[in-house]
């Protein structure tokens, strides 16, 4: 595997076993298409009583979530409106398409690497669903930037990882943080009429598809934390606490040049801050954007299952620096 770029292989090379989703025939009806699109946001277990984490009912439950609530949408027949001149230049200008194309990329390769570890059939295919997903992410974002001219640098080589569990729980709470802020910032884009209504919807089953992706994140890790062994788990905890140090370090952008893989990676630590200030002219007040954010995180949870976990790290924080805002600005 040595030597092997981002795109130079599939997720099934990766993951043994794994099928691709069969891609629905061109010309899916409108009816269809809405059909998906509900189902993709709303699921529920029929069976009665708990899903204690950990349990084989957790983990099922978790698996059939992500594949009942899969979207064939097919990125090559998705829409891309007609832009007026002005409108195309702010998009064509925000400096987020590379990151965003690399981070697609990344979260790709490291997904299908650590679902190739995985002995559990089911979570296995879970897992290598989520990197084609991620891959459709990226085919998405590359129809864009061919259908608007936008130009990107050149992508650098990724390898796999050395240590696929540690890779993946980069990428998953990288998701879980920077999810939470797209949701708010995205509904902001929408709301500031910035961009063409036609455009907003057309990425909507993206912004949804990452929900789901950090809804299987949260509930794997809690399966797979409580099925350690005492030592496994307390080695488990260990490098959880490290991710969160390092993605901490690595957000306030002490740690530009260094990567898990022993990469540069230049460009993305301010994804967020770089968004807030593309997506609202005038300043994004924190307060208010916080509070978007939970409100959108809360909407876009609420269709699944309540005793599937949900990611918890980042909204809880995010309550606090508002409550403590809150009180602060009273006081002024
Ligand atoms: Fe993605
Ligand atoms: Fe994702």
């Amino acid at each position: 595997m040595d030597g092997y770029a981002t795109d130079a292989f599939d997720v099934a090379e990766l993951v043994p076993g794994f099928r691709p989703p069969p891609q629905p025939a061109p010309g899916l009806g409108d009816a269809q298409l809405a059909e998906a699109d509900a189902r993709m946001r709303h699921w529920r277990d029929p069976h009665v009583g708990p899903l204690v984490p950990g349990s084989d009912r957790h983990g099922d439950a978790t698996c059939r979530m992500f594949r009942d609530t899969f979207n064939p949408y097919r990125p090559a027949v998705l829409d891309w409106p007609r832009l007026e001149p002005e409108v195309r230049d702010r998009i064509v200008a925000l400096p987020i398409w590379d990151i965003a194309v690399q981070t697609e990329g990344k979260a790709r390769l490291r997904m299908a690497a650590y679902a190739g570890t995985l002995r559990d059939p089911a979570m296995r295919d879970a897992l290598a669903l989520n990197a084609w997903e991620e891959q459709r992410h990226k085919d998405v974002l590359a129809c864009m930037v061919a259908a608007y001219g936008i130009d990107l640098v050149p992508e650098p080589v990724q390898r796999p990882p050395r240590d696929p569990e540690w890779a993946y729980l980069v990428t998953g709470y990288s998701e879980c943080i920077d999810s939470f802020f797209a949701f708010g910032l995205f509904e902001r884009a929408r709301r500031s009429g910035l961009f063409p209504r036609a455009l907003v919807d057309t990425f909507e089953p993206v912004m949804q598809e990452e929900c789901r992706h950090i809804l299987l994140f949260a509930n794997w890790a809690a399966w797979h934390r409580a099925r350690l062994s005492c030592l496994r788990r307390v080695r488990f905890e260990a490098k959880v606490a490290a991710v969160w140090a390092f993605l901490a370090w690595e957000r306030i952008g002490i740690a530009r040049a260094i990567d898990v893989d022993g990469g540069a990676r230049p460009q993305d630590n301010n994804f967020t801050l770089r968004g807030a200030q593309s997506v609202a002219e005038g300043g994004v007040g924190v307060r208010d954007l916080l509070a978007l954010c939970l409100a959108e995180n809360d909407r876009r949870f609420a269709g699944y299952d309540e005793r599937l976990l949900r990611p918890r790290t980042v909204p809880r924080l995010a309550r606090v620096v508002l409550r403590v805002a809150t009180r602060f600005g009273r006081r002024r």
